[in-house]
């Protein structure tokens, strides 16, 4: 492994967190409360389902969490079908290894690397229970044409929302345009719970009331019990109401096998800090991008990943596409790159390719559309709030210095400017 200090690196942290995030947390110990499942966690689940416009927000643990129980809440069956993108982190299907489903990849459209309803349709099957989705780098999917396809037919779609905080579509946040949004609060998201956490967003009351039980080791089953002593027991226990030779007692129980998976009251208190601190976050990252877009305008064959109409990018990654009428050899301009201190990590790679997707039968062609673009024309770059104005500064002259060099290895001008080959120290 190249073990490089990047001048501009990927974000350890993909939001900042400062005085207000630790006053939040100073706040919470010194009240002596619980830490644990108290009503910070209800506050902030609260804010945040008025934010993504859903009447139920649960948190948990991690987004992988939110997606585990996402997918026990489908209620999958041997021989049920489940579309799924292959253009994401392996978090968002890989519960699905526990199930006896059959897993169908969808490819994505070239420009915005999200399923779409063209790519989904054709595997619709009559055995579809449901679709898993990710809004890529916080690019919404196009979710008219998706919801137009399954809503009729009765099929769940779940919004992997982790690279979504911040976006819109048509009016409405990611998390309340299908069925059941799945958020991650990790270090590396646009807001974080003080390194890990998740969010499940829901509309529908009784998945909701699941959920709760699933995430917090409740007992789901109420019912009244008679019970006969046992040979010489006597003992009346507090919890029984009758005590004597026969007895009733209300008894609990669990159906449904849950763990416990509630975010911590500092987690909540950060979170509630940072959805406070969205707006700027988000003004920072797309002014960052708005710096990264005007230097590949100047590059022909060089285009940023395609926003559907109406909606907006919440900027988790960025990513743009080098076409071979560039002229530019995508491979040797990540190299590149990340020679001259810009840290370079492809996401995502085609999860149908994955070894453990391969053991399962899936394989190169599948998806021929995300497998090109991961191995021939993605690239991404670092766009988070905590670079600095020099750091953006140094990424966008290094950038525009490894496109032009990378074009024409001559000095090449850029929209009729010399580019600052020289101001960026760059030896090309
Ligand atoms: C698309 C996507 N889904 C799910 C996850 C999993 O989230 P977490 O790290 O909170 O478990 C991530 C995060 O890394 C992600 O990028």
């Amino acid at each position: 492994m190249v073990d490089r200090s990047y001048q501009v690196s990927y974000p350890q942290r993909g939001s900042v967190l400062g005085e207000s995030e630790i006053a939040a947390v100073a706040r919470l110990v010194h009240s002596g409360n619980s830490l644990s499942q108290g009503w910070q966690r209800l506050e902030f689940e609260e804010r945040f389902g008025r934010h993504v416009g859903t009447p139920h927000a649960l948190s948990v643990t991690s987004g992988t969490v939110a997606l585990e129980i996402a997918i026990r809440l489908l209620g999958l069956r041997r021989g049920d079908e489940v579309i799924v993108t292959p253009q994401t982190y392996k978090a968002t299907i890989q519960p699905l290894l526990n199930y006896d489903v059959t897993v169908r990849f969808c490819d994505v459209d070239p420009r915005s690397l999200n399923a779409t309803a063209e790519t989904i349709e054709p595997l619709l099957t009559s055995r579809t229970r449901a679709v898993l989705l990710v809004h890529y780098g916080g690019v919404p999917c196009d979710m008219d044409g998706i919801t137009a396809l399954t809503r009729p037919r009765g099929i769940t779609v779940v919004e992997d929302c982790a690279h979504a905080i911040g976006s819109v579509y048509k009016g409405r946040r990611p998390g309340a345009l299908a069925d059941i949004g799945c958020f991650s609060f990790h270090s590396s998201k646009n807001i974080s719970t003080l390194g890990e956490g998740g969010m499940i967003t829901l509309t529908e009351p009784g998945l909701a009331e699941r959920v709760e039980r699933l995430r917090s080791n409740e007992a789901d089953a109420v019912y009244e019990e008679s019970l006969q002593p046992i040979g010489g027991w006597t003992g009346a226990q507090p919890w029984m109401m009758h005590p004597g030779p026969s007895f009733t007692h209300r008894c609990t129980a669990v159906r449904y096998g849950g763990t416990n998976a509630t975010l911590s009251e500092a987690g909540a208190v950060v979170g509630s800090a940072q959805l406070d601190r969205l707006p700027a976050l988000m003004a920072r990252r797309r002014l960052i991008a708005s710096r990264i877009d005007e230097v590949l305008a100047r590059f022909p064959g060089v285009s940023v990943q395609a926003v559907p109409p109406d909606a907006t990018h919440s900027y988790h990654l960025y990513t743009f596409f080098v076409e071979p009428e560039s002229g530019i050899d995508r491979d040797r301009l990540i190299d590149r790159l990340d020679a001259l201190g810009v840290q370079m990590q492809l996401r995502y790679f085609p999860l149908h390719l994955l070894a453990e997707w391969r053991a399962r039968g899936h394989g190169l062609g599948e998806c021929p559309v995300a497998e090109h673009s991961w191995f021939h024309r993605q690239v991404n770059l670092p766009c988070h709030p905590g670079l600095t104005d020099a750091q953006v500064d140094r990424m966008t002259d290094l950038l525009e210095a490894a496109l032009a060099g990378e074009r024409g290895k001559s000095g090449a001008t850029a929209a009729g400017r010399t580019v600052a080959v020289e101001s960026a120290g760059v030896s090309l």
